[in-house]
């Protein structure tokens, strides 16, 4: 692998409990994304997705182990990582405009052009007509789309996503999915993508990494080697479909092992 993005170096994360008991949520976890890759992380609901995603955010101290990114050991939150929450956190007293201007504006940008890039991406969400909307006066699927716009537009080094179109309806969900491929494509940044989706993963990804059960660890890396252009006939190819029944096999057994409390 030539030039890293992310390096995530024995990672382990536990919480503590209320009565002293901890969750261990993730345990020596080792992974590394190259530089402008599209990567997916794929596992079982609790096995630790968000968790490490918001540590490589440095939302959350790493306490064990180490996270590298080209901008240096992760250890708070920077402008080379931009963050999609799973619960939109749009601020609510700004419309939608302002919400995707704030992050602009702080990167010293003029408020006239702040704006103008802000009108595109807010097109792009298909929020267009909606600029000055509060988030209250949207629905759930519609403050999600401008918490995307919100984070694309700064343009940052490394996107993290976690689980950004749960809320979406099927049809904006793929429009969506394809949007977020071409911006990748024509400005590229290195992706981590939460999701639980296996289609979704095997879409947009190059490559996926498969978690295990509680205490999480990557169990399973995949590449999809689907090409760069991803349409409809990437999905009714026969690679796609044999690279969902397989990965979607790998994700079951881990499924299964977490419901039967191996971990
Ligand atoms: N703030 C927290 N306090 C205590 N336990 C937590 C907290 N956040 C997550 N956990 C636990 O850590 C484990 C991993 O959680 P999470 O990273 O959210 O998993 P995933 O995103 O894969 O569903 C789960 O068992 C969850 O209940
Ligand atoms: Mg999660």
């Amino acid at each position: 692998m030539s030039e890293f993005g992310i390096k995530v170096e024995g990672v382990s994360h536990s919480y503590a409990g209320r009565s002293g008991a901890s969750t261990v949520a993730l345990k020596e976890t080792n992974l590394e994304i190259a530089r402008n890759e599209f990567h997916a992380l794929l596992g079982p609901s609790g096995c630790g997705k968000s968790t490490l995603l918001y540590l490589i955010g440095g939302f959350i101290p790493v306490q064990k182990g180490a996270i590298r990114t080209p901008a240096g050991v992760v250890s708070a939150p920077g402008p080379d990582r931009g963050i999609v929450f799973q619960n939109f956190a749009l601020f609510p007293w700004k419309t939608v405009l302002e919400n995707v201007v704030y992050g602009l504006r702080k990167q010293g940008r003029s408020k006239p052009e702040a704006e103008e890039r802000a009108r595109h991406y807010i097109k792009m969400v298909q929020l267009a007509g909606f600029e000055n909307h509060f988030p209250s006066q949207l629905s759930g699927g519609m403050q999600q789309r401008a918490a995307i716009a919100r984070t694309l537009a700064v343009d940052p080094d490394i996107l993290l996503m976690d689980e950004p179109f749960g809320a979406l309806d099927a049809q904006t969900r793929r429009v969506m999915q394809e949007e977020l491929r071409s911006i990748w494509r024509n400005s590229p940044k290195t992706v981590v993508f939460v999701t639980h989706d296996v289609h979704e993963a095997v879409f947009l990804a190059d490559r996926i990494s498969i978690m295990s059960a509680r205490p999480g660890r990557i169990e399973h890396l995949v590449e999809t080697e689907l090409g760069m252009e991803r349409d409809d006939g990437v999905i009714a190819s026969k690679r796609y479909v044999e690279l969902c029944e397989r990965i979607w096999a790998l994700v079951r057994e881990q499924a299964i092992s977490a419901s039967r409390g191996e971990h």
